[in-house]
C-alpha cells in the first residue's frame, strides 16, 4: 500500500502515520501537509528517516500544486488518500470561518477531484461526530442515519466535506468511505484543546477556563483506537458508506476537569468558570454498532489508563508544549520552511 496521508503533522495524523508504519511493515506513506499553525514536525520525530515515509509541504486547496502532486505519483500511483487535513479547532471557527471553508471544504474538493481523477482506488475523509449537532440528556447517541444538524463553522464545514465525499460516490461511483469520529485525546494533541490545555496549564499553576457551567458532555476516545479503526475502514469498508467511531467514554467537562486535576494533586481553586462558548453542543454521543458488527472494531484503551498515560506524555514531554505555548516551535521551523 502507499497512502497519500494529508494532515499528518496534526495531532491524529501522526499519531495514524506511527500507528500504520508499526503495524504495517510494508505501507508506504506520503504525508501532504501545509504546516500551519497547528502542524508541528516534531510530531513526527523518530520516523522522519525511515524510508517508507516522506513529508510534503503543501496545501490542500492549492489546485494547481495537489494536481502536480498526484501527476508525479502517477506512475507508481496511490492506493489510497485518507484526509486528515483540516481547521479542527471550534473556537477559532467562531472567530473567523474563512480558512475553515478554504481548506475543510474546498481542499477535500480538490483532493477527491484528483484522486479520482488520477485513479487512485480509495479515498478516506475523517469527518466529526459534531456533523450530528448535539443530543439532550437521555436522547440515544449518534448513529450514521442521525440526522446531520451542524452547528458551528468547523462543523458545517466538515459536513460540506462528507456530502462531497459522498457526491463522488453517488455521482462517479467512486470508492469514497467517511469516518465520524468523536474527542480523541492522547499524545501530541495541539494545547489548545480541553486535555492538553488544562493539563499543561496545571503543570504550571495556572488556571483552567471552564466555558459556562462545565456540564457539557464530550465522549472521549484514545488516538490509537481511532487509528485502527480507520486502518479497518481503509482496508475493508464497504464504499460510500459512513462509519462511526466511539469509545462509550461520556463524561461532562466539569467532571474530567476534577479527574485531571486530582491525577496532578491541584486544587480546585484552579478552577475558573469563563463566559460560555457561543453555540456550545451540550452533549455529543457515539454509537458505534456498525463498525463493530461490520469490521469488528472495538475501542481497546478504557478511559481512566488511557487519561492516564497521556497525562504521563505531557508530564514527560514539557519541552514540546513549552515550545508550542511560547510559539518557539513556529520560529524553529520558519527557518527551513519559510514563513507561515
Ligand atoms: P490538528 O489541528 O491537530 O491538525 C490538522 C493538520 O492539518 C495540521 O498538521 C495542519 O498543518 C494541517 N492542515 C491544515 N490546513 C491544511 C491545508 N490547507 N493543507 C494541508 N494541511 C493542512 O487536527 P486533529 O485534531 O489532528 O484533527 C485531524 C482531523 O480529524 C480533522 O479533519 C478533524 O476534523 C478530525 N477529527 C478530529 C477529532 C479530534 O478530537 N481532534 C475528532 C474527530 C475528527
Ligand atoms: O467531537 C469531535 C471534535 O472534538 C473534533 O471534531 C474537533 O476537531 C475537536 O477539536 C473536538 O471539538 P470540541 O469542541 O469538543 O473540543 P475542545 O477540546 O475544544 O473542547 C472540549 C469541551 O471542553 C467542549 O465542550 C468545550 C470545553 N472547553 C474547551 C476549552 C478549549 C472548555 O470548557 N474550556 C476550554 O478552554
Amino acid at each position: 500500500m502507499k497512502i497519500l496521508v494529508t494532515g499528518c503533522c496534526g495531532f491524529i495524523g501522526s499519531n495514524f502515520v506511527r500507528y500504520l508504519l508499526n503495524k504495517h511493515k510494508d505501507y508506504r506513506i506520503v504525508n501532504l501537509d501545509k504546516l500551519t499553525y497547528a502542524g508541528n514536525l516534531e510530531n513526527l520525530r523518530g520516523i522522519e528517516d525511515d524510508p517508507r515515509y516522506e513529508f510534503v509541504r503543501g496545501d490542500i486547496a492549492d489546485e494547481a500544486f495537489v494536481t502536480e502532486l498526484f501527476k508525479k505519483h502517477k506512475d507508481d500511483n496511490f492506493d489510497a488518500v485518507v484526509n486528515f487535513a483540516a481547521e479542527s479547532h471550534v473556537d477559532r471557527s467562531i472567530m473567523g470561518g474563512d480558512e475553515f471553508i478554504r481548506t475543510n471544504i474546498e481542499g477535500t474538493h480538490i483532493l477527491l477531484k484528483n484522486a479520482m481523477h488520477h485513479e487512485v482506488g480509495r479515498f478516506v475523509q475523517i469527518s466529526t461526530d459534531e456533523v450530528y449537532g448535539a443530543l439532550k440528556p437521555g436522547e440515544p447517541a449518534f448513529t450514521e442515519t442521525t440526522r446531520i444538524a451542524p452547528n458551528s463553522v468547523y462543523s458545517a464545514s466538515k459536513t460540506a466535506a462528507d456530502m462531497l465525499a459522498r457526491a463522488y460516490f453517488k455521482t462517479h461511483g467512486y470508492s469514497t468511505f467517511i469516518t465520524r469520529c468523536s474527542n480523541n485525546y492522547g499524545p501530541y494533541q495541539f494545547p489548545e484543546k480541553l486535555i492538553p490545555l488544562f493539563v499543561s496549564n496545571l503543570l504550571e499553576d495556572r488556571e483552567v477556563p471552564v466555558y459556562g457551567d462545565g456540564m457539557q458532555i464530550r465522549d472521549w476516545i484514545y488516538v490509537d483506537d481511532h487509528s485502527e479503526a480507520i486502518d479497518l475502514v481503509l482496508q475493508k469498508g464497504r464504499p460510500g458508506e459512513v462509519y462511526n467511531i466511539g469509545a462509550e467514554n461520556e463524561i461532562a467537562n466539569i467532571e474530567l476537569t476534577k479527574m485531571l486535576l486530582k491525577h496532578l494533586g491541584k486544587p480546585e481553586s484552579l478552577i475558573k468558570y469563563v463566559k460560555d462558548r457561543p453555540g456550545h453542543d451540550r452533549r455529543y454521543a457515539m454509537n458505534s454498532a456498525k463498525i463493530h458488527e461490520e469490521l469488528g472494531w472495538k475501542a481497546k484503551v478504557d478511559f481512566e489508563s488511557g487519561l492516564e498515560r497521556t497525562i504521563k506524555w505531557y508530564i514527560e514531554n514539557r519541552d514540546w508544549w513549552e515550545r508550542i505555548k511560547t510559539g518557539e516551535y513556529l520560529k524553529y521551523y520558519d527557518r527551513w520552511y519559510g514563513d507561515r
